[in-house]
């Protein structure tokens, strides 16, 4: 038997069965079924217990598709942690460059000859240092082969082509690292323009999760001078999150809960300091810290984003399970929404696209962008669509009620719990087409 070079005591370890157990091939049925190659982007439920620790990866390719499918894995948020390069020139060019450099954690390699790849992989273990693992990617699917990687201390073996996110489960699985079941998910909720009702529309859905689920929900107040969230809830909140970032690298849990205030069963809010006493000149990784902790203290954290484009909130926006965008029916939220979308889809690339909230719908002697021209515009089905009444929010607003408080039978506290439903994934949307429409017929025909 040949040696075992790579990651030996791993290999040989019995492994407690895995969701990952069915990435393996099995080769006793058709290619396709052999390897998940779902051709959609994987429901969020489904990501959100992969973790992918510090690792660097190198992948050697031997031809560009797989290339193309480790650089879409790479950028995927689940492998942000990960140092991946992606390198052409199959197992050949892995051994020649180890001959000189130290071995990463994980070395992909592909390879289209069967034999190639059995004999190459006998060289690469000469130059691999202990501790390194590899994945295979090849073109064959046989089983004799496939018992004679894993005889070689292969990790694992994947069947070309392969999907992106089945890289990205694959990798998670061979790190082991899926998160406890208590693990938070976190909604970004971001407004198209100032004033459109994002924050509105966030602590209603927030305050709708809680009483529908049962479960902890926290909203962080990310508008540091002028967050409302502590108004809205008529709490007298303190500094919250004004603490958290004093010195990021501090927060734990049991800080966490001192600068929550209570506003409702189940909900607690991270307030904003909402005073002009200091500028907020918060650095890119400020918050890091924050949703790691309350991550893993609370099933939900709901983030009011500031209409505001930085570093730091560009991150967020990328962090976050779901994001949640609201607009008003204008032009200009017609444009954001659009310059919105196109930066999640490229910035989020295996993500499921944001969920849209159509917001102020209907406002007396306003012209508007109808409902359906908006989401044909955007190409995304809305997941709600809110009628604008100055009564109801404009209470709420005041008393410091949520609006559902107010009237609970209306279009609008439907709408919040058809949207929490489908964040919380208690009731996914059905039967809604995308439109396929393009932004032109929209700006010729404004509807000023
Ligand atoms: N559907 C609606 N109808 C009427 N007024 C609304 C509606 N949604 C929000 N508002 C009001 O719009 C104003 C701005 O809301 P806010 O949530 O602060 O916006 P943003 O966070 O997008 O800046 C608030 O006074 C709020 O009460
Ligand atoms: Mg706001």
């Amino acid at each position: 038997m040949p040696d075992m070079p790579f990651d030996l005591l791993n290999e040989l370890s019995p492994k407690a069965p895995s969701r990952h157990a069915d990435v393996r091939p099995r080769f006793t049925v058709e290619p396709q079924a052999v390897v998940p190659r779902a051709a959609e982007p994987p429901p969020a439920l489904a990501r959100e217990s992969l973790r992918i620790p510090r690792v660097t990866i190198h992948a050697f390719c031997d031809s560009l598709d797989v290339a193309a499918a480790i650089e879409s894995a790479a950028a995927d948020r689940v492998m942000s942690r990960a140092n991946t390069t992606v390198h052409q020139g199959g197992i050949a060019a892995a051994i020649e460059f180890y001959r000189q450099a130290p071995t990463p954690n994980l070395i992909v390699v592909e390879s289209r000859s069967s034999a190639g790849l059995i004999t190459e992989l006998d060289s690469l273990a000469e130059v691999c240092d202990a501790g390194t693992k590899v994945l295979a990617v090849g073109h064959t699917n046989d089983i004799a082969f496939y018992r004679e990687l894993m005889r070689r201390g292969i990790s694992e073996y994947m069947l070309a082509p392969v999907q992106p996110f089945s890289l990205v489960e694959t990798i998670a699985g061979l790190y082991g690292e899926t998160t406890s079941s208590k693990l938070g998910r976190v909604y970004a909720f971001m407004g198209a323009k100032g004033g459109v009702g994002s924050s509105t529309v966030a602590h209603n859905v927030a305050w709708t999760i809680a009483r529908r689920v049962s479960l902890d929900v926290i909203i962080a107040d990310m508008d540091l001078p002028f967050g409302t969230a502590g108004l809205d809830f008529n709490v007298d909140a303190g500094v919250g999150i004004g603490e958290a970032i004093q010195d990021p690298a501090r927060l734990d849990e049991v800080l966490l809960d001192r600068l929550l205030t209570k506003c409702g069963n189940n909900l607690s809010l991270l307030a904003a300091p909402g005073t002009l006493d200091r500028s907020y000149d918060i650095c890119e990784g400020t918050f890091e810290r924050l949703l790691e902790v309350a991550q893993a203290s609370v099933p939900f954290l709901i983030l009011d984003m500031p209409h505001l484009w930085t570093a730091w909130s560009r991150n967020m926006l990328k962090a976050a399970d779901e994001v949640v965008l609201t607009a008003a029916p204008d032009l200009a939220g017609l444009r954001n929404t659009k310059s919105l979308i196109d930066f999640l889809k490229q910035a989020r690339p295996n993500d499921p696209p944001p969920k849209l909230i159509l917001n102020q719908v209907g406002m007396p002697k306003r012209p508007e962008i109808k409902p359906r021209d908006f989401a044909k515009a955007v190409q995304l089905e809305l997941t709600a669509c809110i009628p604008f009444d100055a009564h109801q929010f404009g209470t709420a607003a005041n008393n410091g009620q949520m609006a559902a408080e107010i009237t609970g039978k209306s279009a609008a506290a439907r709408a919040f719990a058809e949207v929490s439903d489908v964040l919380t994934g208690r009731q996914p949307l059905k039967g809604r087409r995308t439109p396929s429409f393009n932004l032109s017929s929209i700006f010729g025909k404004p509807k000023r």
